[in-house]
């Protein structure tokens, strides 16, 4: 596992576009895993800036979301359908039918699932998958658990993701109860693994990641057993490692 500390977001946010971007350069027909949240927002915008610069081609790439809110249409502001729109695919040259997020709306939610498994099975499986971290030290939207989940599936979420995510929507009860994520399996089998975290917060979450036990009580520990993990922290994230 390479740790990158950063001085703060900013830094973060550069040196994780960097990383993404050195992927696309050196394999331009790859297949990017991305994640949602405000981690990932100033990577996005590096990105775009990039792309708008002509360094970075995004026309042969491929993308596969972690997640998606079941119930909320690809018009609401806060799917993750439109937040990827809105903060990256829009202002990169990325082909429309490359890209892939779950249908939270779906009427058939396993099979929804089961597809979307085949998807990133017939791009050939995720080359660079992006990860944000929960408060609880979930990744995507799968929760601490009794065990550890291995394909896409429909999520309860818990109590306490649907009070962080609460901040997006006007009030707690509009944040939906369930989501559609990839499994702790499909994550793991992404060739590589881009973990950002930023902020004191997440600074206790991440050391239990990164160094506690592997245990689903925590899932981002088993990160622990990926063979090409790099972590883009900043030092406040950092504080309880380093
Ligand atoms: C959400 C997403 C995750 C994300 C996490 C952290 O619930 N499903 O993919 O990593 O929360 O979000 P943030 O980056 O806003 O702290």
């Amino acid at each position: 596992m390479k740790i990158f500390k950063t001085r703060d977001y900013n830094d973060m946010s550069r040196t994780a576009a960097n990383i993404v971007s050195a992927q696309v350069i050196l394999f331009p027909k790859s297949v990017l895993g991305l994640a949602t949240g405000d981690t990932p927002i100033g990577m996005y915008n590096q990105l775009a800036k990039k792309c708008d610069q002509g360094d970075v081609d995004f026309c042969a790439i491929k993308t596969v979301n972690l997640d998606e809110y079941v119930g909320l249409a690809r018009e609401h502001e806060q799917s993750y359908y439109y937040f990827m729109w809105t903060h990256l695919f829009n202002k990169i040259n990325i082909k429309r039918e490359n890209v892939f997020l779950p249908n939270g709306q779906a009427n058939d939610l396993e099979k929804e699932c089961s597809d979307y498994e085949a998807i990133i099975e017939r791009m050939g499986g995720i080359d660079l998958q992006v990860l944000g971290i929960g408060c609880n030290g979930h990744i995507g939207f799968n929760e601490p658990s009794s065990a550890f989940t291995k394909n896409t599936h429909v999520v309860n979420l818990t109590e306490s993701t649907i009070s962080a995510n609460s901040r997006f929507f006007d009030k707690k009860e509009d944040v939906p109860k369930r989501a559609v994520s990839m499994g702790i399996g499909t994550i793991m089998q992404a060739r590589r693994i881009l973990l950002l975290c930023s902020g004191k917060q997440k600074s206790e979450i991440l050391y239990q990641s990164l160094y506690a036990d592997i245990d689903p009580i925590i899932p981002a520990s088993i990160l622990q057993l990926h063979p090409n993990v790099t972590v883009v922290a900043d030092q406040d994230a950092l504080s309880a490692i380093v």
